[in-house]
């Protein structure tokens, strides 16, 4: 990339896919794991939420309309409303019975990039974390950052995560991996929960701004150890700032090269991508 400077460190910035490889798989399903754990992603980035029966499984969405076929699975189901039915009224072995990858670029009949990915995927169901988990097995040094991702509909996440990865835990898993959220009550929970459960795990606050986090910087650095904001206006300082409050810095969501490079240059710790190959090549100064 042309113009940018990128400091010694950069061998330091992590690689995260965003919700698995999305840009290669439908995101947040095997498939897209699989694909960013081979790709070489440092880390991984899922988005769960609970089921019925009080699993966590992995949804970006509030509803499931957008990835999966629920409408046609579930038709006539009293749990079924056009384009707003919850995960949390469907068990994790109902919502294993919904294909979770026809639609967008990965739909049959899909024309984007020359329909090279249509259909390439079908028979992918929504996952839960512990199928995710198994992914990471065989590759103990790949991160998992999992985000809550709407707290108040999941009451009960913090715990449910936390008594999973220590039962996960004690089973072998060693895997690096932080947990995240745009909701600084549930990751204060979370924060203290685990402290109490003898877990310590990084925790990361997202934010939807990138501007004028000094405040949040110094009311939230006392749980948190990441920050996590949209790329936007993130500054120099800003990073600067926060590695001062003793916080790591992990923007998200830049696909755009040249605007990596821009981010590696004021000295992030993470880059949160769809597109890891283009954040591999601009870390090796390509
Ligand atoms: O990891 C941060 C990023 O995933 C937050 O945005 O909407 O993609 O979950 P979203
Ligand atoms: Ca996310």
């Amino acid at each position: 990339v042309a113009d940018v400077v990128i400091p010694a460190h950069h061998d330091d910035v992590d690689v995260v896919a965003h919700r698995g490889a999305s840009r290669y798989a439908p995101e947040n399903t095997l498939p897209a794991i699989e694909m960013a754990i081979a790709m070489g992603a440092e880390q991984v980035e899922i988005d769960v939420s609970l089921s019925a029966d009080q699993q966590i499984i992995l949804l970006h969405d509030n509803t499931l309309s957008r990835t999966t076929n629920v409408e046609e699975v579930f038709a006539g189901d009293p749990r079924v409303v056009a384009d707003d039915s919850v995960p949390q009224l469907f068990t994790a072995a109902e919502l294993a019975t919904l294909e979770a990858s026809n639609w967008g670029r990965f739909a049959v009949g899909s024309t984007s990039d020359d329909g090279r990915y249509a259909g390439a995927y079908l028979g992918t169901h929504v996952p839960t974390l512990a199928e995710a988990l198994a992914l990471f097995e065989d590759h103990p040094d790949v991160g998992l950052l999992i985000e809550l991702k709407a707290p108040a509909l999941s009451p009960g996440i913090e715990q449910i995560l936390i008594d999973q990865l220590l039962a996960e835990r004690a089973k072998g898993f060693t895997n690096p991996h932080v947990v995240q959220s745009f909701h600084p009550d549930s990751m204060e929970l979370y924060a203290h929960l685990q402290v109490a459960a003898g877990l310590d795990l990084p925790v990361g606050q997202l934010h939807f701004v990138s501007a004028n986090l000094g405040d949040a910087f110094r009311a939230q650095s006392t749980y948190a150890d990441g920050f996590n904001p949209s790329h936007g206006s993130l500054s120099a300082a800003a990073v600067a700032e926060a590695h001062q409050a003793g916080l790591t810095v992990t923007p998200y969501t830049i696909n755009d090269s040249a605007r990596q490079a821009e981010l590696v240059a004021i000295g992030v710790d993470g880059v949160i991508t769809d597109r890891i190959d283009r954040l591999q090549c601009v870390l090796r100064g390509e």
